[in-house]
């Protein structure tokens, strides 16, 4: 029998590589919501509908949303996903630090968030999912069968961040990287609509000190046999 598997948690504390771990070692679909966030903010940058000041142009983007169509195309065993903006590969452009910077208000958006969250619903039908965001074990699958809230210190998710980014050829520095994880938890915990919350039945993995092989066997000590 497969399972719904809900990681929530953090910004930059590893969700989606240890998700996509798990999916890995289960043969299940690992969904990146934080990834269809993105590709929304990166549409309402395309269209002007980000203001100077970051905030959004709410009405017209609400109203851009029928026109906005996202997909997670899986990868092939071991390899990423990629994810397409209206038919086009912005895999690579949602990982710019542009986007970075305003998908925390496009996240805010109540139309946004209720969009994203009916196709995330569709794409779990079948079941045999490990989906990673915010909002996961709380609001898109409150009845998932396995609950995980990640965490790991402000200093060691900002200096996976830096790196990763250094990694990818982005220039930035470890403060400019650290302002943006502090400002993004900052939006993500205290916004109106679903905001940030660990599930009463989320198990908490804090990950500062482990490695990703760690983390997977933890969590595959949480599923009862039965289930798998
Ligand atoms: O996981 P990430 O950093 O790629 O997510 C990008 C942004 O999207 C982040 O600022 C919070 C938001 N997000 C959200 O509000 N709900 C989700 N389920 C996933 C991400």
């Amino acid at each position: 029998m497969s399972i719904i598997i809900a990681i929530d948690g953090h910004s930059s504390c590893g969700k989606s590589t240890f998700a996509k771990a798990i999916a890995e070692k289960l043969g299940y679909t690992f969904i990146d919501t934080g990834a269809m966030y993105r590709a929304v903010a990166l549409y309402a940058l395309r269209h002007r509908l980000i203001n100077a000041d970051g905030s959004v142009k709410r009405a017209e983007l609400a109203a851009a949303l029928p026109n906005i169509d996202i997909e997670l195309v899986r990868g092939a065993s071991g390899a990423d996903g990629s994810v397409f903006l209206n038919g086009k590969d912005v895999t690579e452009e949602i990982r710019l630090g542009k986007v970075s910077d305003c998908v925390s208000h496009v996240s805010e958006l109540a139309s946004v968030r209720e969009r994203l969250v009916a196709q995330q619903r569709a794409m779990a039908q079948n079941k045999g999912v490990v989906m990673d965001g915010r909002d996961v074990g709380t609001v898109v699958f409150p009845h998932a069968e396995l609950k995980i809230f990640m965490t790991a210190s402000l200093e060691i998710r900002a200096q996976r961040r830096y790196l990763e980014l250094v990694r990818k050829g982005v220039k930035t520095s470890p403060g400019e990287v650290e302002k943006n994880i502090r400002k993004r938890d900052a939006i993500d915990e205290n916004r109106e609509v679903s905001p940030l919350r660990r599930a009463p039945d989320a198990v908490l993995l804090d990950n500062s000190r482990m490695s990703v092989a760690e983390q997977v066997e933890w969590a595959l000590k949480l599923i009862p046999p039965t289930l798998l």
